[in-house]
C-alpha cells in the first residue's frame, strides 16, 4: 500500500538545525522508533565523524552515509535524523522520497551559528571563519533542502522544540 511505504519521517536540514533533538521528541509523540544516521555511521566505523573525515576522507563518509540511509529506510515507522549533507546525493533523496515524509528544518543562519559555534564535531565547519562557511554552504544547499521536502518548518532562536515537533506531527498525520 502506498501509505505504508511512506510511513517514515526523515528530518533534513543544515548542521545545527535540530534534527536529532526534534527527531527524538517527535518519535516519542508518535510512538515511533528514532534513528540517527550519523550515530550509525560512527558506530559502524567505531570512529567519530571527525576521525572518519580525517582518516578516510569525505567521499568515504558519503559512501557510508548512502549505504546506511538506504538500509535504514527499508524499516517502517521510524523517525530518521539525517546528516546535513544527505541531500547532496541524489540517491539519498530518491530513497528518502520513496520511504519517508521528508521534513525540512528551516533554521535561520543566526540560529545555526549560535548552536554550532562551540562544536568540535563538525569537520566541514572546522575553519577560521565559521560564520562565512555556514553562509556559503547554506546558500549552496538551501534549494536542495527545499525541493526535497514534503513539509518545511521555520526555526529561529526563539523556537521551542516541543512546538516544532508538534507542528511536524500534525503535518504528518494530516498527510497520511
Ligand atoms: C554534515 C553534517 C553532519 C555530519 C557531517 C557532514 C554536512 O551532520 O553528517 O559532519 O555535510 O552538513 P549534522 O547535520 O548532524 O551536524
Amino acid at each position: 500500500k502506498e501509505e505504508q511505504m511512506k510511513d517514515n519521517i526523515a528530518l533534513i536540514g543544515f548542521m545545527g538545525s535540530g534534527k536529532s533533538t526534534i527527531g527524538r521528541v517527535l518519535a516519542k509523540y508518535l510512538d515511533m522508533k528514532f534513528i540517527d544516521i550519523d550515530k550509525m555511521i560512527s558506530a559502524r566505523e567505531k570512529k567519530t565523524i571527525p576521525e572518519i573525515f580525517e582518516e578516510k576522507g569525505e567521499a568515504y563518509f558519503r559512501k557510508l552515509e548512502r549505504e546506511i540511509v538506504y538500509e535504514e529506510s527499508l524499516d517502517n515507522n521510524i523517525v530518521i535524523a539525517t546528516g546535513g549533507g544527505v541531500i547532496i546525493d541524489n540517491e539519498n533523496i530518491k530513497t528518502l522520497r520513496e520511504t519517508s515524509f521528508i521534513v525540512y528544518l528551516d533554521c535561520t543562519i543566526e540560529c545555526i551559528y549560535e548552536r554550532v559555534k562551540h562544536s568540535k564535531g563538525r569537520p566541514l565547519l572546522n575553519v577560521d571563519d565559521m560564520f562565512e562557511k555556514i553562509k556559503e554552504l547554506h546558500s549552496k544547499r538551501e534549494i536542495l533542502y527545499r525541493i526535497s521536502a514534503d513539509f518545511s518548518v521555520k526555526i529561529d532562536i526563539e523556537s521551542n522544540m516541543y512546538d516544532t515537533a508538534e507542528k511536524i506531527k500534525e503535518a504528518y498525520i494530516y498527510n497520511s
